[in-house]
């Protein structure tokens, strides 16, 4: 587990004085886009943070390692909540981060993403009168099935500040009636990421170190709980990933979930046995992106994955019926497949043969998004 900080803030203040602002994250998918609003933070200057991490993901692969490579400063504030079910987990964090407010009043509180992290401190802050700002605000699948959708829901209906990643959201936002001085489309941080990774990612030469060739393998991944949750539904997918791996190597690497689901389904040694599909552990941010970069199609029912392939320009078969980010595909990579055999299948052979969008460059997503909610913030608590 990461070590703490000391207690003072990671961010420079302006005299000392002014409360600092908690940057929130808990989960692997919050850490890509918490490390381009510190640095811009720390760049601009003038405003105190601190970093609290909930605890949410605590695994070395999924925690640890980002803040490594990402080279995000150590968490001043650890609430150490670990696993749970939905509810135990995020009333954990709601009354550790609650616990914190009381003792360490912010000037307010930054949540990324949709994940249980997000919505508990939202509201834990906001009950307390902290206002909340929401990085990736207004994306919506309309799959209330979804637990991400109803913590996206539930946050942005009680967050002040509302950046948005793209125009989607913008909209969805009005229609629910949001005024729109909350709102501002700022585009999506998590590309600033991607594109200050990208030449490290692709110097580890992953497709190599697998015994891969560039383009001619494909990178997977599944933790969704409508994909991996059903024992059924997930011994189909599986088999039909060994099937594919015959025509084109596949690598997969196992989300803890997918991991004991795989298990409870009796699946693991058949899984291990396969040729064609390579079964690795969770990856590292740059390992992940440098495999994605040199792909020759992804797929996934990951929302990061869908809008990383889409600035990749490679062929993405989203594992699900909706998303929440729908210009990947109407202007990216992205296709819905499902998670129907024959349909994933015909998908397949259409990317194989070169049938595939190539998409386009996708306005904000531009590796400036950190500045912009920097900036957005500084006139949020000026
Ligand atoms: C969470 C997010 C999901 C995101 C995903 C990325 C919610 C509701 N879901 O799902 O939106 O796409 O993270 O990974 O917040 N586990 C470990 N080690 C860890 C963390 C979890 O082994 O470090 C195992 C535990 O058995 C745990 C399970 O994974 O019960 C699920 O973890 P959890 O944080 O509840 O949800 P994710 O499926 O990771």
């Amino acid at each position: 587990m990461l070590p703490q900080g000391q207690g003072a803030p990671t961010g420079e203040g302006k005299d000392g004085m002014t409360a600092p602002i908690d940057l929130v994250a808990g989960a692997r998918p919050n850490f890509m886009k918490l490390a381009p609003v510190v640095r811009a933070l720390k760049a601009r200057g003038g405003i105190s943070f601190r970093i609290v991490h909930t605890g949410q993901h605590y695994d070395p692969g999924m925690n640890d390692v980002f803040f490594e490579q990402l080279s995000i400063p150590a968490p001043d504030v650890h609430l150490e909540v670990g696993s749970g079910s939905h509810g135990a987990q995020t009333a954990r964090i709601l009354e550790r981060y609650e616990a914190h407010l009381l003792e360490h009043r912010p000037a307010g509180t930054v949540v990324f993403g949709d994940v249980n992290s997000t919505v508990a401190c939202a509201l834990a802050a906001v009950k307390l009168g902290v206002p909340v700002a929401h990085v990736e605000a207004g994306l919506r699948s309309f799959d209330r099935t979804m637990p991400e959708e109803i913590n996206r829901l539930l946050t942005d209906s009680i967050g002040n500040l509302l950046l948005v990643s793209e125009p989607s959201g913008v909209e969805n936002l009005r229609c629910e009636g949001v005024p729109d001085e909350k709102v501002r489309l700022v585009g999506n941080v998590m590309i600033d990421t991607l594109l200050a990774e990208l030449e490290s990612a692709r110097a580890l030469h992953m497709p190599a170190n697998l015994g891969l060739v560039p383009g001619g393998y494909g990178l997977v991944t599944l933790h969704r709980p409508s994909n991996v949750d059903d024992p059924a539904t997930l011994a189909r997918l599986l088999d039909l990933l060994m099937e594919l791996g015959d025509s084109l190597p596949l690598v997969l690497p196992l989300h803890p979930r997918t991991q004991a689901a795989v298990a409870r389904t009796g699946l693991t040694e058949r899984l291990q046995s396969s040729r064609g599909l390579k079964v690795v552990a969770p990856l590292p941010y740059r390992e992940n992106l440098g495999l994605m970069a040199s792909a020759k199609l992804v797929m996934t029912d990951s929302g990061g994955m869908q809008e990383e392939t889409t600035v990749l320009g490679v062929p993405c078969l989203t594992l699900r019926e909706n998303t929440e980010r729908p210009i990947t595909v109407t202007r990216g990579t992205s296709r819905l497949v499902g998670n129907d055999p024959a349909r994933i299948r015909a998908a397949f052979d259409e990317a194989l043969a070169g049938r595939w969008p190539s998409g386009g460059a996708i306005p904000l997503w531009d590796g400036h998004a950190g500045e912009r909610i920097a900036h957005a913030i500084a006139r949020w608590v000026g």
